[in-house]
């Protein structure tokens, strides 16, 4: 993650709020390094035409989204990735994760490219499979192995995703974490919620009307999890203690002094900051859901959006009636979302070009096929 400390940050061109107090912003991104590389990477798309389909997620820089012939949250793209059979090559401009459930969703003979391996996500990364096995035995060795169902954010591993499909469990995204755990919870009294312990304690809580006494933190790093056998057969959510280090940086702190100093302020966040930020939001939801609600709000709205920060700025540049600001003081980017670069692009496309394949991502046929039973399962649910 890359942070620069500065005010509040305003970024609507031409608002009154930027007159106001006079702020460049200090976290623009640099330009590509050599405006030639655009050109390239135009050339290099063209020439390969169908064979390639660019998927590209909404933390994207804007040097890359601008060659991604589709754009989207997580679960947008899961669903776009096989919506080109013909396509030789799927180029994915977002991270580990997603590209190995591209690798899933694809035919065998379509092959799954991520321009920087270096792309991963923290958030993934805190819940490894051996993990994961430790804490099921020891809902078994507590007595509630049968009550229990997995449930894993698409943001996890594929091996996760394959552990959830072999103990009939299910992914989900932040666009249908409700839908995904009404279902769970219709198949079992207790839900096992892995990596992310806000998007699983904001769901339960304010959309499934559980209480906070109903979940339970289980750590990792601590024998049995931190948790005594009785905790975890009163509990109805086991939410891993993972987080997004993008999102859960943003503090209810701010929003009082943004509600004070823009009185028609929307507070609109992700579902993956904290439950005392996304307690005092005005909305919430995934990047598909932030994006519809600027779109759909008249001129003169005024958002102050937590959500990270490529997509927040060009929210404000598309929007220049409406006032965006972003919801901290500090910039905020997903630096492994920032890793697929123009560079990084052009390299994997040219290499294509010149027949040979850099950076693909598969997985093995075992996981394979585990994994396509949670995601299947996720994918036939409404919506
Ligand atoms: P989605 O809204 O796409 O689920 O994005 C959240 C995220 O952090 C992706 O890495
Ligand atoms: Fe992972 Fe958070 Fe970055 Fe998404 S924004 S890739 S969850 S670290």
């Amino acid at each position: 993650m890359t942070t620069v400390d500065l005010p509040l940050l305003p970024l609507g061109r031409g608002t009154d709020l930027d007159s106001e107090r006079g702020v460049e912003c200090p976290g623009d991104l640099p330009p590509a390094s050599d405006p030639e590389l655009v050109a390239r990477a135009r050339a290099a798309k063209a020439k390969l035409g169908e064979r390639v389909f660019v998927l590209g997620h909404h933390y994207q820089r804007d040097e890359v989204i601008e060659f991604a012939d589709v754009t989207g949250d997580s679960f947008k793209l899961a669903r776009d990735a096989a919506a080109r059979p013909q396509a030789e090559y799927i180029v994915f401009c977002g991270v580990h994760f997603m590209a190995e459930s591209a690798d899933i969703l694809t035919g065998d003979d379509q092959q799954v490219i991520l321009p920087d391996l270096a792309a991963g996500c923290s958030m993934a990364d805190m819940a490894r499979l051996a993990q994961v096995e430790a804490c099921w035995e020891a809902l078994a060795e507590a007595g509630i192995g049968e009550d229990v169902v997995p449930v894993t954010y698409m943001n996890s591993s594929a091996d996760i995703k394959a552990f959830c499909g072999r103990n009939g469990g299910v992914v989900c995204t932040s666009s249908n974490a409700q839908t995904v755990l009404e279902w769970a919870f219709e198949q079992k009294q207790k839900v096992l919620f892995l990596p992310d312990q806000h998007l699983g304690r904001n769901t339960a809580v304010l959309k499934l009307g559980l209480s906070l006494k109903d979940c339970v933190v289980w750590n990792p790093r601590l024998p049995n999890g931190g948790l005594r056998p009785e905790q975890l057969r009163e509990a109805r959510m086991i939410l891993w203690q993972g987080h997004c280090s993008v999102h859960g940086r943003f503090s209810p702190d701010t929003i009082g002094e943004l509600r004070a100093e823009i009185p028609d302020v929307q507070v609109l966040v992700h579902p993956e900051c904290q439950h005392e930020v996304v307690l005092q939001a005005d909305l919430v939801g995934s990047t598909e859901f932030i994006i519809a609600t600027v779109q759909a709000a008249p001129p003169g709205s005024a958002f102050a959006i937590g959500t990270e920060l490529n997509l927040v700025k060009r929210l404000a540049a598309a929007h220049p009636d409406k006032r965006i600001v972003f919801l901290d003081r500090t910039v905020c980017y997903c630096s492994t979302m920032n890793r697929i670069d123009l560079p990084h692009f052009v390299w994997a496309l040219e290499s294509l070009v010149d027949g040979v394949v850099v950076n693909r991502i598969t997985v093995d046929p075992e996981t394979e096929h585990h994994a396509t039973m949670a995601l299947q399962r996720m994918l036939d649910l409404p919506g």
